[in-house]
C-alpha cells in the first residue's frame, strides 16, 4: 500500500511540477502517475519526492548467475510490454549511473519475496527467494512512468513483497483447440507480467492428443487429428468437416519449458486418464474395455469411451510417463480423473472379475485402484500427482494433491485428509464462462464470471481453520477452449480477469480494493493497448436494474454499473435520437427500447422494456429463488424485459427454483378485466433445467377468496411450448392474479443430472 502521508507529500510536489509541466510541454499527464498502478497489489509501497530516470546507458547490473538470468528475462518482458525500453545487463560496475542492480539473496529462501529501493542514482532489486528478484523487476517495469517523448523514469521509493500463496495457476485446454508454440509463449508472458508461477498445459483430451510420444508415434499421426469440429453451442448439435489438428514435438515442448523456467514458471503436465482418452484411444484401440476401434471427438461434452485397467494398459501409460516427466523438470504431473462415465467398465467382464479379485467394491473404487496405481509410478519416479476432485471418490491416492472445480467442497475434503489441493471452483475460476451479459459477448460454454466475482474470490474456504487451511495451496484458474478458438479469444477470456486473479492469488486479503483494482486496471489496459492484446472491455459497459415505482404504474431504469456509470449516456427510441447523461433513474411508462452507451469506450447495453397489465405491479413470491439465481428478486418477474435464451441464458435474468414449486400473486392495483396468463421459463436439460409440469391461474377480488380460471399442463417433449405458455379464459374483471407453478419433478434417467430434482427457471409473467 502506498504509504498515506509520503504518498501526500508527493501529490503536493506534483501540483507544482504540473503547472511547470504545463509551460515546457503542452501534454503532461502526470497526475495519473501521483499513486503506483502495479497488479498485483504489492504488501509495501511507498514513494518518495524524487525520481530515479533512465538515461541511454541505463542497464541492469548482475553479477551472480540467477540475476544475470533474470536480467535477460526482464529486458524481453520490457520489450513485450512495449516500454520502449531495450535493457543492457552488465556483471560489473561501471563508473556510471543511474543503473537497476539485481540481487538474489537466497539466503532467507522466502519463495518469490523481494524489495526494491528506488533512489536517484540507483535501483536496488533484491529477491529473497525463488523468482523473487524477477518479481520485483516485474514491479518496477509497471512503476515506469513516461511523461514526455523519450523520458522514462521510476518515482523513489521503497518495496516490500512476497506472494500470499505459494501456487498461482493459470491453465490453457490445448486440446480442444490447438494454439501453436508462440501463442503458448505469449501466454506464459502474461502469466509472468502478473506473477503467476505455473502453468497447467492441458495435453490430452477427447479431442486431440498434443504432445509427441516417440514410443508411440500414432498418438500424434492419428490422435492429434479430428475430422471436423462442432460449430455453435453443444445444444445446436451442428459440426463442420474441416480436418482439424495439430501437436507439439519434445523439441517444442523443452523450448515452452526453458521459456517458462526463465520466467519462474513450472509447467504442469496434463495426460487425462482414465477418462477424456478418446484421441488416444482412436490411436490405441486396444487399451479401451470394447473390442471396437474409436475416432477422435468432434464435439464437446463427456464420452463413454475409457481407458481400460488391464496390465497392458498400465504399461502404456507408464511409458508415456516416462517421456512426460522427462520433459517437464517440475514437481507435479497432472493425470485428469474427472468426469469418467464408468458404463465400459460396468459392462466389461474383465473389469467386473477385476474389482472382485481386487475386493475393490464397485466402479468408484476401481477408479481409485487405477489412480493410485499410476500415482505409485510416478511417485516412484520422485514426483507427484495431481488430479481433479473426482479422484477423492473411492479413496484418495495417498500423496495426491487435489484439483477442486466443482466447487470448493473437494478442496475442503482434501485439506481436511491432509492432502494439498488448490482451488480453482467452477464459480469463480472457469475463464471459459462468460464474463457479462451473453447478449453482447462473443458464445461461450454459459455460466457468469465477472471481474468483480473473481477479484473477491478468496481460496481459503470459510470452513477451514487454520491447520487445515495450510493445505490449500492457492488459486489457478481454467481456460477450457470448446468455445475458444484463437488466440485473440484467448486474450479477450485471459484479460483483464487474469488481473484479478493475480491479486487473489499474490496480495494479502487487507490489501485488496476493488475501487484501487479498477483504477489500476484502466492503466494496465493503456498497455495492453500498446501491445496489440485482445481484451475485453466488458466492466465499461452499462448495468442496469429495473425498479417498482412508488405507485407501481410504470417502473425505473436504474443504471447501476459500469466502470463510468456516472458518465453513461442513454437514448430512448420513442423520442428520436436524443441523448441524455444519465443523472437518475428513468421513469417508463411505456413500451421502449432504451440504449446505455458508455461514451469512453462506447460499450453499450440495451434495455427493450415490454408493458402488459401485470408490469411493474406488486407482486409476492414463495418460496424465495434460490440464492445463486434471484437476478433483481420477485420484481424481475414483472419488470417489463423478458430473459435471453439466446445465444445463452445467463444467471442475472432468471429466477432458479432448485426442486420446488412456487407461487406468486400479482396485484394489479385496481379491478382490471383480464383474459390470459402467461409464463415464461427456460429449458436448458444439460444445465438440469427442466420446463415446468403444468401451472394454474386463479383470480380474486379481495385478496382472500380466490376462484380457478384455468389450468394448463405442460408436455415436456414439445418443441412448441419451450419458451412461455399462456391460460386464456373468459375476461374476468380481478384485482389479484394467483399462480401456482408446479415443477417438472425428478429429471428422468438418461439425462444429465438423472434422478435428481430438475430446476425450475422462471423469467416475466404476462398478463392481458
Ligand atoms: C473439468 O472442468 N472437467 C475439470
Amino acid at each position: 500500500m502506498v504509504n498515506k502521508k509520503i504518498a501526500a507529500l508527493h501529490m503536493n510536489n506534483i501540483s507544482l511540477r504540473r503547472i511547470w509541466g504545463v509551460v515546457i510541454a503542452c501534454f503532461f499527464i502526470i497526475s495519473s502517475y501521483a499513486q503506483s498502478s502495479v497488479i498485483p497489489q504489492p504488501n509495501s509501497l511507498q514513494l518518495r519526492d524524487g525520481y530515479f530516470t533512465f538515461t541511454p546507458t541505463t542497464a541492469f547490473l548482475a553479477t551472480d548467475m540467477q540475476s544475470f538470468q533474470d536480467a535477460i528475462t526482464a529486458r524481453d518482458m520490457f520489450l513485450f510490454c512495449r516500454t520502449g525500453l531495450a535493457m543492457k545487463t552488465l556483471k560489473k560496475p561501471l563508473p556510471y549511473t543511474p543503473y537497476i542492480e539485481i540481487r538474489n539473496d537466497s539466503a532467507q529462501a522466502i519463495a518469490g519475496a523481494y524489495s526494491i529501493d528506488i533512489l536517484p542514482e540507483k535501483i536496488i532489486v533484491t529477491g529473497y527467494g525463488t523468482g523473487g528478484a524477477f518479481y520485483g523487476l516485474m514491479t518496477l517495469m509497471q512503476m515506469i512512468e513516461n511523461p514526455f517523448s523519450g523520458v522514462y523514469r521510476i518515482p523513489c521509493g521503497h518495496v516490500e513483497d512476497q506472494p500470499r500463496f505459494d501456487y498461482r495457476g493459470m491453465h490453457l485446454d490445448c486440446s480442444r483447440h490447438f494454439f501453436e508454440v508462440d501463442f503458448v509463449k505469449k501466454y506464459i508472458d502474461y502469466l509472468a507480467l502478473y506473477k503467476m508461477n505455473t502453468f497447467h498445459w492441458h495435453l490430452t483430451d477427447d479431442q486431440g492428443w498434443r504432445i509427441e510420444i516417440k514410443k508411440y508415434p500414432k498418438l500424434t499421426t492419428m490422435g492429434a487429428w479430428r475430422a471436423g469440429t462442432m460449430t455453435g453451442h453443444y445444444r445446436d448439435q451442428t459440426y463442420d468437416t474441416i480436418p482439424y489438428g495439430g501437436y507439439y514435438t519434445q523439441e517444442q515442448i523443452k523450448e515452452v519449458v526453458q521459456y517458462a523456467a526463465m520466467r519462474h514458471i513450472t509447467i504442469i503436465p496434463e495426460i487425462e486418464m482414465p477418462g477424456h482418452c478418446l484421441a488416444a484411444l482412436a490411436a490405441y484401440p486396444e487399451f479401451g474395455c470394447k473390442d471396437t476401434t474409436y475416432s477422435t471427438a468432434m464435439g464437446w461434452g463427456v464420452f463413454p469411451d475409457i481407458f481400460c485397467p488391464k496390465e497392458e494398459t498400465f504399461t502404456f501409460l507408464e511409458n508415456i510417463l516416462d517421456e512426460v516427466m522427462a520433459l517437464f523438470p517440475g514437481a507435479y504431473i497432472h493425470i485428469g480423473g474427472d468426469e469418467v462415465e464408468k458404463t465400459a467398465w460396468k459392462e466389461s467382464a474383465f473389469c467386473q472379475q477385476l474389482i472382485k479379485e481386487k475386493q475393490l467394491g464397485d466402479e468408484n473404487g476401481l477408479q481409485s485402484y487405477f489412480i493410485k496405481r499410476i500415482s505409485a509410478y510416478v511417485n516412484s519416479k520422485g514426483k507427484h500427482i495431481i488430479g481433479w476432485d473426482e479422484i477423492l471418490d473411492g479413496g484418495i491416492a495417498p500423496d495426491a494433491t487435489i484439483m477442486s472445480w466443482r466447487g470448493e467442497e473437494g478442496g475442503i475434503a482434501a485439506a481436511k485428509a491432509e492432502h494439498h489441493a488448490i482451488m480453482t471452483p467452477g464459480d469463480f475460476c472457469y475463464f471459459d464462462h462468460y464474463q457479462g451479459d451473453p447478449l453482447f459477448e462473443p458464445l461461450a460454454i454459459g455460466g457468469y464470471i465477472p471481474l468483480e466475482k473473481v477479484y473477491f474470490y478468496d481460496p481459503i474456504p470459510l470452513a477451514l481453520k487454520a491447520d487445515a487451511a495450510q493445505y490449500i495451496l492457492g488459486a489457478q484458474a481454467n481456460m477450457w477452449t470448446e468455445y475458444i478458438t484463437t488466440p485473440e479469444q484467448v486474450e479477450y477470456m485471459l484479460f483483464p480477469r487474469l488481473m484479478a486473479l493475480s491479486e487473489v492469488d499474490w496480495s494479502k486479503k487487507e490489501n485488496k480494493n476493488y475501487d484501487d483494482f479498477l483504477r489500476r486496471v484502466q492503466v494496465h489496459m493503456r498497455m495492453l493497448d500498446k501491445m496489440g492484446t485482445n481484451y475485453a472491455k466488458t466492466i465499461f459497459r452499462p448495468a442496469y436494474s429495473i425498479l417498482p415505482t412508488t405507485d407501481h404504474t410504470g417502473v425505473l431504469l436504474q443504471i447501476t454499473a459500469g466502470v463510468n456509470a456516472k458518465d453513461v449516456l442513454w437514448f430512448m427510441s420513442g423520442t428520436g435520437s436524443k441523448e441524455y447523461k444519465y443523472s437518475e433513474p428513468i421513469l417508463i411508462r411505456d413500451d421502449e427500447n432504451i440504449k446505455m452507451q458508455d461514451p469512453a469506450t462506447g460499450t453499450y447495453v440495451t434495455a427493450d422494456i415490454h408493458f402488459n397489465k401485470a408490469t411493474g405491479k406488486q407482486i409476492s413470491l414463495q418460496p424465495d429463488p434460490s440464492k445463486k439465481y434471484t437476478a433483481d428478486g420477485p420484481f424481475t418477474l414483472v419488470n417489463g424485459i423478458s430473459a435471453t435464451t439466446k445465444p445463452n441464458w445467463s444467471s442475472k435474468q432468471w429466477l432458479g427454483f432448485s426442486g420446488t414449486d412456487c407461487e406468486m400473486i400479482i396485484d394489479l392495483g385496481k379491478t382490471d378485466t383480464v383474459h390470459s396468463v402467461t409464463i415464461g421459463y427456460l429449458e436448458d436439460k444439460l444445465s438440469w433445467i427442466w420446463r415446468p409440469a403444468a401451472f394454474s391461474v386463479e383470480l380474486s377480488n379481495d385478496g382472500t377468496s380466490y376462484a380457478t380460471a384455468g389450468e394448463a399442463q405442460i408436455p415436456p417433449d414439445d418443441p412448441a411450448s419451450l419458451r412461455n405458455t399462456t391460460i386464456h379464459f373468459a375476461p374476468t374483471a380481478t384485482q389479484f392474479v394467483r399462480i401456482h407453478i408446479q415443477y417438472f419433478g425428478k429429471i428422468p434417467a438418461g439425462n444429465p443430472g438423472a434422478e435428481k430434482p430438475a430446476w425450475l427457471f422462471l423469467d416475466e409473467i404476462m398478463v392481458e
